[in-house]
Protein backbone atom coordinates (compact mmCIF):
# COMPACT_ATOMS: atom_id res chain seq x y z
CA UNK A 1 0.00 0.00 0.00
CA UNK A 2 1.38 3.53 -1.32
CA UNK A 3 0.04 6.68 0.38
CA UNK A 4 1.16 9.66 -1.61
CA UNK A 5 2.85 12.43 0.20
CA UNK A 6 -0.43 15.25 0.26
CA UNK A 7 -2.22 12.75 2.38
CA UNK A 8 -4.20 10.68 -0.23
CA UNK A 9 -4.44 6.68 -0.41
CA UNK A 10 -3.34 4.87 -3.51
CA UNK A 11 -7.03 3.95 -3.68
CA UNK A 12 -6.30 0.66 -5.96
CA UNK A 13 -4.16 -0.57 -3.42
CA UNK A 14 -6.50 -0.09 -0.25
CA UNK A 15 -9.32 -1.66 -2.16
CA UNK A 16 -7.16 -4.64 -3.24
CA UNK A 17 -6.47 -5.41 0.85
CA UNK A 18 -10.47 -5.68 1.00
CA UNK A 19 -11.91 -8.92 -1.13
CA UNK A 20 -15.27 -8.49 -0.55
CA UNK A 21 -14.72 -5.41 -2.53
CA UNK A 22 -14.69 -7.60 -6.05
CA UNK A 23 -17.68 -9.42 -5.11
CA UNK A 24 -20.65 -9.08 -7.32
CA UNK A 25 -24.67 -8.65 -5.79
CA UNK A 26 -27.77 -8.44 -7.56
CA UNK A 27 -27.10 -9.86 -10.75
CA UNK A 28 -23.60 -9.45 -11.45
CA UNK A 29 -23.49 -5.63 -9.74
CA UNK A 30 -20.14 -4.39 -8.63
CA UNK A 31 -20.80 -4.14 -4.30
CA UNK A 32 -21.23 -0.62 -3.45
CA UNK A 33 -20.95 -1.00 0.05
CA UNK A 34 -21.88 2.08 2.15
CA UNK A 35 -22.71 0.53 5.66
CA UNK A 36 -19.86 0.91 7.69
CA UNK A 37 -21.52 2.68 10.66
CA UNK A 38 -23.08 -1.19 10.67
CA UNK A 39 -20.20 -2.84 10.40
CA UNK A 40 -16.73 -2.33 8.30
CA UNK A 41 -15.33 -4.76 5.67
CA UNK A 42 -12.37 -6.99 6.41
CA UNK A 43 -8.82 -6.46 5.09
CA UNK A 44 -6.71 -9.21 3.89
CA UNK A 45 -4.22 -8.69 7.28
CA UNK A 46 -7.12 -9.41 9.52
CA UNK A 47 -8.85 -12.39 7.42
CA UNK A 48 -5.52 -13.82 7.26
CA UNK A 49 -4.54 -13.26 10.99
CA UNK A 50 -7.97 -14.99 12.60
CA UNK A 51 -7.17 -17.65 9.72
CA UNK A 52 -3.98 -18.76 10.72
CA UNK A 53 -5.16 -18.61 14.53
CA UNK A 54 -8.27 -21.45 13.81
CA UNK A 55 -5.67 -23.16 10.79
CA UNK A 56 -2.50 -23.53 12.72
CA UNK A 57 -3.24 -22.48 16.34
CA UNK A 58 -7.09 -23.04 17.83
CA UNK A 59 -5.52 -23.52 21.69
CA UNK A 60 -7.39 -22.02 24.60
CA UNK A 61 -5.43 -19.39 26.44
CA UNK A 62 -3.58 -19.07 29.89
CA UNK A 63 -4.17 -22.30 30.49
CA UNK A 64 -2.54 -24.91 28.75
CA UNK A 65 1.28 -25.26 29.39
CA UNK A 66 1.54 -26.98 25.63
CA UNK A 67 3.48 -25.33 22.89
CA UNK A 68 -0.27 -23.75 20.79
CA UNK A 69 -1.47 -22.63 23.77
CA UNK A 70 1.66 -20.78 24.82
CA UNK A 71 1.25 -19.16 21.70
CA UNK A 72 -1.86 -18.47 21.31
CA UNK A 73 -1.74 -16.62 25.36
CA UNK A 74 1.33 -14.61 23.67
CA UNK A 75 -1.14 -13.58 20.39
CA UNK A 76 -4.19 -12.65 22.77
CA UNK A 77 -2.35 -10.36 25.12
CA UNK A 78 -0.07 -9.12 21.82
CA UNK A 79 -3.16 -7.73 20.91
CA UNK A 80 -4.01 -6.62 24.46
CA UNK A 81 -0.93 -4.22 24.12
CA UNK A 82 -1.62 -2.99 20.22
CA UNK A 83 -5.03 -1.72 21.91
CA UNK A 84 -3.23 -0.35 24.66
CA UNK A 85 -1.06 1.50 22.38
CA UNK A 86 -3.63 2.43 19.72
CA UNK A 87 -5.91 4.01 22.86
CA UNK A 88 -2.79 5.01 24.46
CA UNK A 89 -4.13 3.66 28.05
CA UNK A 90 -1.23 3.48 30.85
CA UNK A 91 -1.52 -0.36 31.28
CA UNK A 92 -2.64 -3.13 29.48
CA UNK A 93 -5.16 -4.00 32.83
CA UNK A 94 -7.01 -1.18 31.57
CA UNK A 95 -8.05 -3.01 28.18
CA UNK A 96 -10.93 -5.72 28.77
CA UNK A 97 -12.03 -7.59 26.13
CA UNK A 98 -15.62 -7.85 25.93
CA UNK A 99 -18.06 -9.04 23.31
CA UNK A 100 -18.81 -5.29 21.95
CA UNK A 101 -19.62 -2.09 23.08
CA UNK A 102 -23.19 -3.39 24.32
CA UNK A 103 -21.19 -5.63 26.71
CA UNK A 104 -18.84 -3.18 28.10
CA UNK A 105 -21.43 -0.17 28.83
CA UNK A 106 -23.88 -3.20 30.17
CA UNK A 107 -20.55 -4.40 32.16
CA UNK A 108 -20.58 -0.84 33.66
CA UNK A 109 -23.96 -0.62 34.29
CA UNK A 110 -24.05 -3.75 36.39
CA UNK A 111 -20.28 -3.76 37.90
CA UNK A 112 -19.75 -0.30 38.65
CA UNK A 113 -23.33 1.39 38.74
CA UNK A 114 -24.92 -1.52 41.04
CA UNK A 115 -21.96 -0.78 43.57
CA UNK A 116 -21.63 3.03 43.22
CA UNK A 117 -25.57 4.51 42.67
CA UNK A 118 -27.98 5.13 45.42
CA UNK A 119 -31.53 6.22 44.96
CA UNK A 120 -31.46 9.99 43.63
CA UNK A 121 -28.05 9.61 42.03
CA UNK A 122 -27.92 10.68 38.77
CA UNK A 123 -26.87 9.10 35.48
CA UNK A 124 -27.15 12.15 32.21
CA UNK A 125 -26.79 10.72 29.02
CA UNK A 126 -28.38 12.63 25.74
CA UNK A 127 -30.76 12.81 23.09
CA UNK A 128 -28.31 10.70 19.95
CA UNK A 129 -27.84 7.99 22.12
CA UNK A 130 -27.91 4.32 20.63
CA UNK A 131 -30.24 1.94 22.54
CA UNK A 132 -26.93 0.43 24.27
CA UNK A 133 -26.56 3.71 25.70
CA UNK A 134 -29.77 4.03 27.07
CA UNK A 135 -30.90 0.79 28.16
CA UNK A 136 -28.10 -0.40 30.80
CA UNK A 137 -29.24 2.87 32.35
CA UNK A 138 -32.91 2.27 32.54
CA UNK A 139 -31.94 -1.30 34.08
CA UNK A 140 -29.68 0.42 36.37
CA UNK A 141 -32.16 2.56 37.28
CA UNK A 142 -35.21 -0.29 38.15
CA UNK A 143 -32.36 -1.60 40.38
CA UNK A 144 -30.87 1.54 42.33
CA UNK A 145 -33.57 3.96 41.96
CA UNK A 146 -31.17 6.29 40.25
CA UNK A 147 -32.60 9.02 38.06
CA UNK A 148 -31.45 9.31 34.24
CA UNK A 149 -31.48 12.88 32.64
CA UNK A 150 -31.19 13.30 28.89
CA UNK A 151 -29.16 16.42 27.22
CA UNK A 152 -31.22 17.94 24.46
CA UNK A 153 -29.93 18.28 21.19
CA UNK A 154 -30.52 21.53 18.46
CA UNK A 155 -32.40 20.88 14.68
CA UNK A 156 -28.76 20.13 13.26
CA UNK A 157 -28.17 17.34 15.81
CA UNK A 158 -25.96 18.88 17.88
CA UNK A 159 -25.32 18.86 21.62
CA UNK A 160 -26.77 21.79 23.11
CA UNK A 161 -24.03 22.24 25.34
CA UNK A 162 -25.51 24.99 28.25
CA UNK A 163 -28.33 23.19 28.78
CA UNK A 164 -25.77 19.71 29.14
CA UNK A 165 -24.22 21.70 31.69
CA UNK A 166 -27.03 22.96 33.57
CA UNK A 167 -28.34 19.11 33.69
CA UNK A 168 -25.29 18.24 35.75
CA UNK A 169 -25.77 18.44 39.93
CA UNK A 170 -23.91 17.24 43.23
CA UNK A 171 -25.83 13.51 42.27
CA UNK A 172 -24.67 13.03 39.13
CA UNK A 173 -22.34 10.20 38.95
CA UNK A 174 -21.58 9.56 35.37
CA UNK A 175 -22.38 11.19 31.74
CA UNK A 176 -22.57 8.23 29.46
CA UNK A 177 -22.09 10.27 25.61
CA UNK A 178 -21.63 9.35 22.54
CA UNK A 179 -18.40 10.32 20.47
CA UNK A 180 -19.80 10.18 17.16
CA UNK A 181 -23.61 9.60 16.62
CA UNK A 182 -24.20 6.33 14.25
CA UNK A 183 -27.44 7.96 13.23
CA UNK A 184 -26.51 11.44 12.64
CA UNK A 185 -22.33 11.54 12.29
CA UNK A 186 -22.18 14.38 14.69
CA UNK A 187 -19.16 14.32 16.26
CA UNK A 188 -19.66 15.29 20.10
CA UNK A 189 -17.09 18.48 21.94
CA UNK A 190 -16.40 15.18 24.17
CA UNK A 191 -13.05 17.38 25.53
CA UNK A 192 -15.81 20.13 27.12
CA UNK A 193 -17.96 17.69 28.36
CA UNK A 194 -14.89 15.85 30.11
CA UNK A 195 -14.19 19.64 31.68
CA UNK A 196 -17.60 19.96 32.88
CA UNK A 197 -17.78 16.47 34.52
CA UNK A 198 -14.52 16.80 36.34
CA UNK A 199 -16.03 20.07 37.62
CA UNK A 200 -19.03 18.38 39.24
CA UNK A 201 -17.05 15.38 40.31
CA UNK A 202 -18.94 13.35 37.59
CA UNK A 203 -17.17 10.20 36.04
CA UNK A 204 -17.47 10.08 31.93
CA UNK A 205 -18.13 7.24 30.16
CA UNK A 206 -17.37 7.66 26.06
CA UNK A 207 -19.21 4.88 23.46
CA UNK A 208 -16.72 5.43 20.73
CA UNK A 209 -17.82 2.54 18.44
CA UNK A 210 -18.18 5.10 15.90
CA UNK A 211 -15.03 6.74 16.52
CA UNK A 212 -12.34 4.39 16.69
CA UNK A 213 -12.28 3.77 12.75
CA UNK A 214 -12.47 7.17 11.87
CA UNK A 215 -10.01 9.03 14.26
CA UNK A 216 -7.24 9.14 16.66
CA UNK A 217 -8.30 8.40 20.52
CA UNK A 218 -6.30 9.01 23.15
CA UNK A 219 -7.40 8.03 26.72
CA UNK A 220 -5.03 9.51 28.73
CA UNK A 221 -5.37 13.36 26.64
CA UNK A 222 -9.05 12.83 26.99
CA UNK A 223 -8.93 12.18 30.79
CA UNK A 224 -11.94 10.01 30.33
CA UNK A 225 -12.61 7.58 32.92
CA UNK A 226 -14.43 4.77 30.55
CA UNK A 227 -14.08 4.15 26.71
CA UNK A 228 -16.12 1.52 24.82
CA UNK A 229 -16.05 0.44 21.23
CA UNK A 230 -16.54 -2.68 19.00
CA UNK A 231 -14.14 -4.57 17.24
CA UNK A 232 -16.57 -5.30 13.93
CA UNK A 233 -17.02 -1.39 13.41
CA UNK A 234 -12.76 -1.37 13.52
CA UNK A 235 -12.18 -3.74 10.59
CA UNK A 236 -12.28 -6.57 12.83
CA UNK A 237 -14.81 -9.76 13.25
CA UNK A 238 -17.79 -9.36 15.25
CA UNK A 239 -18.29 -11.10 18.77
CA UNK A 240 -14.95 -8.72 20.13
CA UNK A 241 -14.51 -5.62 21.98
CA UNK A 242 -12.93 -3.18 24.06
CA UNK A 243 -13.68 -1.40 27.78
CA UNK A 244 -11.01 0.47 28.83
CA UNK A 245 -11.16 2.28 32.13
CA UNK A 246 -8.94 4.15 34.38
CA UNK A 247 -7.46 0.94 36.65
CA UNK A 248 -7.90 2.50 39.98
CA UNK A 249 -11.64 2.06 38.70
CA UNK A 250 -11.96 -1.15 37.35
CA UNK A 251 -9.87 -2.63 40.24
CA UNK A 252 -13.01 -1.45 42.72
CA UNK A 253 -15.53 -3.39 40.01
CA UNK A 254 -16.95 -6.19 40.97
CA UNK A 255 -16.70 -9.28 38.82
CA UNK A 256 -20.31 -9.23 36.73
CA UNK A 257 -19.73 -13.12 35.64
CA UNK A 258 -17.72 -15.57 37.46
CA UNK A 259 -15.78 -18.60 36.17
CA UNK A 260 -12.85 -19.82 34.59
CA UNK A 261 -9.91 -17.45 34.04
CA UNK A 262 -11.62 -14.65 36.60
CA UNK A 263 -10.19 -16.60 39.58
CA UNK A 264 -6.86 -17.46 41.60
CA UNK A 265 -7.99 -20.24 44.26
CA UNK A 266 -11.28 -21.84 44.14
CA UNK A 267 -12.94 -23.95 47.07
CA UNK A 268 -16.12 -24.28 47.98
CA UNK A 269 -16.19 -22.09 51.00
CA UNK A 270 -14.33 -19.31 48.85
CA UNK A 271 -13.05 -18.22 45.85
CA UNK A 272 -10.39 -15.08 45.13
CA UNK A 273 -9.89 -13.44 42.33
CA UNK A 274 -7.43 -12.83 39.85
CA UNK A 275 -6.25 -9.54 39.03
CA UNK A 276 -6.99 -7.32 35.96
CA UNK A 277 -7.48 -7.74 33.09
CA UNK A 278 -8.60 -11.66 33.95
CA UNK A 279 -10.95 -10.81 36.89
CA UNK A 280 -13.29 -9.14 34.18
CA UNK A 281 -13.31 -11.36 31.63
CA UNK A 282 -14.71 -14.44 33.14
CA UNK A 283 -14.46 -17.79 30.69
CA UNK A 284 -12.84 -18.31 27.18
CA UNK A 285 -12.84 -15.20 25.82
CA UNK A 286 -12.90 -14.48 21.55
CA UNK A 287 -9.66 -15.37 21.16
CA UNK A 288 -9.43 -15.61 17.06
CA UNK A 289 -11.41 -11.87 17.08
CA UNK A 290 -9.15 -10.12 19.59
CA UNK A 291 -5.98 -11.32 17.31
CA UNK A 292 -7.86 -10.41 14.73
CA UNK A 293 -8.57 -6.75 15.90
CA UNK A 294 -4.50 -6.41 16.75
CA UNK A 295 -3.77 -7.28 13.16
CA UNK A 296 -7.07 -4.76 12.30
CA UNK A 297 -5.30 -1.67 14.46
CA UNK A 298 -1.83 -2.45 13.08
CA UNK A 299 -3.57 -2.16 9.22
CA UNK A 300 -4.97 1.30 9.91
CA UNK A 301 -2.27 2.36 11.78
CA UNK A 302 0.12 1.75 8.76
CA UNK A 303 -2.35 3.90 6.85
CA UNK A 304 -2.86 6.45 9.16
CA UNK A 305 -5.56 8.63 10.34
CA UNK A 306 -4.58 12.02 8.74
CA UNK A 307 -4.67 9.96 4.94
CA UNK A 308 -8.17 8.47 6.80
CA UNK A 309 -9.70 11.56 7.41
CA UNK A 310 -8.65 13.59 4.02
CA UNK A 311 -10.29 10.84 2.15
CA UNK A 312 -13.30 10.31 4.71
CA UNK A 313 -14.16 14.14 4.78
CA UNK A 314 -13.99 14.67 0.61
CA UNK A 315 -16.91 11.91 0.60
CA UNK A 316 -18.81 13.49 3.02
CA UNK A 317 -18.41 16.92 1.60
CA UNK A 318 -18.96 15.03 -2.17
CA UNK A 319 -22.11 12.90 -1.36
CA UNK A 320 -23.76 15.79 0.90
CA UNK A 321 -23.78 18.07 -1.78
CA UNK A 322 -24.51 15.53 -4.71
CA UNK A 323 -27.71 14.30 -2.58
CA UNK A 324 -28.91 17.92 -1.10
CA UNK A 325 -29.58 18.76 -4.81
CA UNK A 326 -32.08 15.79 -5.32
CA UNK A 327 -35.87 17.04 -5.15
CA UNK A 328 -37.44 16.38 -2.20
CA UNK A 329 -34.45 14.99 0.37
CA UNK A 330 -33.94 16.06 3.71
CA UNK A 331 -30.85 15.72 5.52
CA UNK A 332 -30.95 14.60 9.30
CA UNK A 333 -27.75 15.43 10.91
CA UNK A 334 -26.38 18.58 10.01
CA UNK A 335 -23.93 18.99 12.52
CA UNK A 336 -20.36 21.41 11.99
CA UNK A 337 -18.13 18.64 12.82
CA UNK A 338 -19.52 15.27 11.60
CA UNK A 339 -17.91 11.59 10.61
CA UNK A 340 -19.27 10.51 6.92
CA UNK A 341 -22.39 9.52 7.87
CA UNK A 342 -25.18 10.86 6.08
CA UNK A 343 -29.04 10.04 6.79
CA UNK A 344 -31.59 11.55 4.95
CA UNK A 345 -35.31 11.29 4.36
CA UNK A 346 -37.17 11.40 0.63
CA UNK A 347 -40.55 12.77 0.81
CA UNK A 348 -42.97 9.90 0.51
CA UNK A 349 -40.43 7.17 0.53
CA UNK A 350 -40.20 4.97 3.37
CA UNK A 351 -36.07 4.52 4.25
CA UNK A 352 -37.19 0.69 4.16
CA UNK A 353 -38.27 1.04 0.85
CA UNK A 354 -35.20 3.12 -0.56
CA UNK A 355 -32.82 0.29 1.37
CA UNK A 356 -34.71 -2.08 -1.23
CA UNK A 357 -34.42 0.04 -3.97
CA UNK A 358 -30.74 1.08 -3.45
CA UNK A 359 -30.12 -2.81 -3.15
CA UNK A 360 -31.24 -3.15 -6.41
CA UNK A 361 -28.66 -1.16 -7.38
CA UNK A 362 -26.16 -2.71 -5.67
CA UNK A 363 -25.72 -0.29 -3.12
CA UNK A 364 -26.00 -1.46 0.69
CA UNK A 365 -27.37 1.13 2.89
CA UNK A 366 -29.22 0.95 6.00
CA UNK A 367 -32.69 2.08 6.59
CA UNK A 368 -34.57 2.04 9.98
CA UNK A 369 -34.19 3.74 13.16
CA UNK A 370 -30.09 2.66 13.42
CA UNK A 371 -31.10 1.80 17.45
CA UNK A 372 -31.59 5.08 18.30
CA UNK A 373 -35.73 5.47 18.42
CA UNK A 374 -35.93 8.19 20.84
CA UNK A 375 -33.77 10.11 18.21
CA UNK A 376 -35.75 9.45 15.66
CA UNK A 377 -38.90 11.20 17.40
CA UNK A 378 -36.95 14.17 18.34
CA UNK A 379 -37.03 14.22 14.35
CA UNK A 380 -40.56 13.36 14.01
CA UNK A 381 -39.08 10.68 11.52
CA UNK A 382 -39.91 7.20 11.85
CA UNK A 383 -36.54 6.27 9.90
CA UNK A 384 -33.39 7.19 8.08
CA UNK A 385 -32.01 6.10 5.25
CA UNK A 386 -28.21 5.91 5.99
CA UNK A 387 -25.22 5.80 3.57
CA UNK A 388 -21.73 5.70 6.35
CA UNK A 389 -18.55 5.80 4.50
CA UNK A 390 -15.43 4.20 5.12
CA UNK A 391 -11.59 5.05 3.78
CA UNK A 392 -11.94 2.42 0.72
CA UNK A 393 -15.32 4.03 -0.64
CA UNK A 394 -14.53 6.07 -3.26
CA UNK A 395 -16.53 9.86 -4.94
CA UNK A 396 -17.61 6.63 -7.51
CA UNK A 397 -19.08 5.12 -4.54
CA UNK A 398 -21.34 8.51 -3.82
CA UNK A 399 -22.28 8.82 -7.65
CA UNK A 400 -23.66 5.73 -7.35
CA UNK A 401 -25.75 5.78 -4.26
CA UNK A 402 -27.03 9.36 -5.98
CA UNK A 403 -27.59 8.00 -9.01
CA UNK A 404 -29.74 5.22 -7.52
CA UNK A 405 -31.44 7.62 -5.11
CA UNK A 406 -32.39 9.40 -8.11
CA UNK A 407 -33.78 6.53 -9.71
CA UNK A 408 -36.18 5.56 -6.44
CA UNK A 409 -36.95 9.27 -6.93
CA UNK A 410 -38.30 8.50 -10.10
CA UNK A 411 -40.11 5.40 -9.77
CA UNK A 412 -42.18 7.28 -6.86
CA UNK A 413 -43.09 10.02 -8.59
N1 LIG B 1 -25.17 0.33 15.84
C1 LIG B 1 -24.94 -0.16 14.53
C2 LIG B 1 -25.50 0.78 13.49
O1 LIG B 1 -25.57 1.95 13.72
C3 LIG B 1 -25.41 -1.53 14.37
O2 LIG B 1 -25.90 0.36 12.42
Amino acid sequence: MKIFSEGLLDMAAIRNDFPILSRKVRDGKGLIYLDNAATTLKPRAVLDAVYQHYANGASNIHRGVHFLSEEATRQYENARETVRRFINARDTSEVIFTSGTTSAINLVAKSWGEKNLKAGDEVLITHMEHHANIVPWQMLREVTGCILKVAPINDRGELIMEELEALITPRTKLISVVYTSNSLGTINPVRDIIDFAKKHGAKVLLDAAQTVAHEKVDVQKLDCDFLVFSGHKLFATSGVGVLYGKREILEAMPPLMGGGDMIKSVTFEKTTYAELPARLEAGTPAIGGAIGLGAAIEYIEKIGFAAISVQENDLLTYATKLISDLPSVRIIGTAAKKAAILSFVVEDIHPHDMGTLLDAEGVAVRGGHHCTQPLMSRFKIPATTRASFSFYNTRGDADALVLAVRKAIEVFS
